[in-house]
């Protein structure tokens, strides 16, 4: 196997940071492609936890190369002061095991003030965002106003287009949002420092993909928040800007050779949402509690609470044929064991009809749950241990349904709570 990508296939926070910490081992690079720090990838070694933003997180492996593709948005300051943090903790990060796209979109202070003005509480459609300025960038990059990576290291460059790119936004923040703005040219000195520390690690690294092909390097694409956040197959509005599933691979970093030789779906035993939008398994009583306790589901980046629901097979297809996704791998599994029924969601009640996949458009809003049960199980996980029968039915149902192989379950927060329960061959 050669090019593989960790994809996130519900609403984001599925347990992506841990998997790909556990294959990148195995491979010589891992890229994002999209996002930027909305993200957060919570990755537990040793006991010691690590969140990551931004950089990938193949950087806790010495011989992986980590890349942030141009698809990217790139906060400059949370770039330095996680490669500060992160060699505070004694990791070695250098332009020899880091690099980021030289075209990868620049977040602002301008991008962060207007996205968290336009969703305030009194904001007339509030989406939830992470208020890192990631919707206002991606707008930029769209209407041809952004400012690269690349701009950062000619100062006159950088206020030229900063003015572009405010011309219309100061009327904006003066007369609509009301708010004080930093000035251009204090916005474009702090730029210019940032990219002079980031300087040795931009690179195009489009070639350097294409190179690792051609020298048949083994490459993970490591995807942030999910497929029902994708700008295009997700729940819109309710949505992140970018293309968070498959086909922003190509897009947002490139793959050589043109072909994935494994997509992995990363799903969790149940399904969370943060931030607004309809979420038809939510579960807003004792259980819905007892998960989020256990699961402690609390948001990486914001440390917003996440609502909590039972698992949804119409949306799991949906994410298996927009992604194209070959196998699942499904985390946190243990949460779920000291539940007595689980519920999964085998099809929704939609304006009178029985249906089994949800499709783009669909008002969620409007759908009616219908609910099969399973008895719970109560293993002690351990890695290669039998699964109960009543574990290994709850997965087979889920294999049935979505038509695709659960290759591996995640137990536990822990590098090595991994089980197996169908090879992969990592080395052909
Ligand atoms: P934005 O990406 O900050 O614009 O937020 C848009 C929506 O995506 C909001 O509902 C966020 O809560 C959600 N979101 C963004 N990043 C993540 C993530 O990493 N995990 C889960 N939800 C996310």
């Amino acid at each position: 196997m050669q090019t593989m990508a960790i994809i996130g296939a519900q609403w984001g926070d599925e347990g992506k940071g841990k998997i790909t910490d556990y294959f990148s081992r195995y491979c010589d690079y891992v890229v994002r492609f999209q996002g930027g720090n909305n993200a957060g990838h919570t990755i537990v070694v040793d006991g010691k936890k690590t969140v990551l933003h931004l950089i990938p997180s193949g950087i806790l492996h010495k011989s992986c190369h980590s890349v942030i593709g141009h698809g990217v948005v790139l906060d400059p300051e949370i770039f330095k002061k996680e490669i500060k943090t992160l060699q505070e903790n004694g990791l070695q990060v250098t332009h020899a095991n880091l690099s980021v796209s030289l075209h990868c979109n620049i977040i602002t202070r301008y991008h962060q003030i207007l996205d968290q003005k336009r969703d305030s509480n009194t904001s007339a459609q509030k989406i939830g965002t992470t208020g890192r300025g990631i919707g206002p960038a991606y707008e930029d990059r769209c209407s041809r106003r952004g400012v690269k990576l690349i701009d950062l290291f000619d100062i006159k460059i950088l206020e030229n287009k900063l003015i572009r790119m405010m011309q219309e936004k100061e009327v904006l923040f003066k007369s609509l949002y009301q708010v004080d703005f930093p000035s251009i040219k204090e916005e474009a000195q702090r730029l210019y420092d940032l990219g002079q520390f980031i300087f040795p690690y931009a690179q195009d690294t489009f070639s350097l993909l294409q190179k690792a092909l051609s020298e048949n390097k083994r490459i993970l694409y490591e995807g942030a928040q999910g497929i029902l956040l994708d700008i295009d197959y997700g729940t819109y509005p309710y949505v992140t800007s970018s293309n968070t599933s498959v086909g922003g691979i190509y897009t947002g970093a490139g793959l050589p050779g043109g072909k994935l030789d494994e997509a992995i779906g990363i799903f969790k035993a149940y399904t969370t949402r943060v931030g607004e939008g309809p979420f038809p398994t939510e579960l807003n009583d004792a259980i819905g509690k007892f998960i989020q306790t256990e699961g402690h589901e609390f948001g990486a980046t914001t440390g917003r609470t996440r609502r909590v629901g039972w698992l949804d097979i119409p949306l799991l297809r949906y994410a298996v044929q927009a992604s194209n996704l070959s196998s699942i791998a499904l985390t946190k599994i243990d949460v779920l064991k000291k539940v007595e029924t689980l519920k999964v969601c085998y099809a929704y009640k939609y304006e009178g009809k029985e249906i089994h996949q949800t499709f783009p458009g669909i008002d969620l809003a409007k759908v009616t749950p219908l609910y099969k049960e399973f008895p719970g199980f109560t293993e002690v996980f351990t890695q290669g241990h039998n699964l109960s029968e009543n574990l290994q039915s709850y997965i087979e149902f889920i294999e049935k349904e979505s038509g695709i192989p659960v290759k591996v379950i995640a137990y536990g927060p822990e590098r090595e709570q991994i089980h197996f329960l169908k090879n992969f061959t990592l080395d052909t």
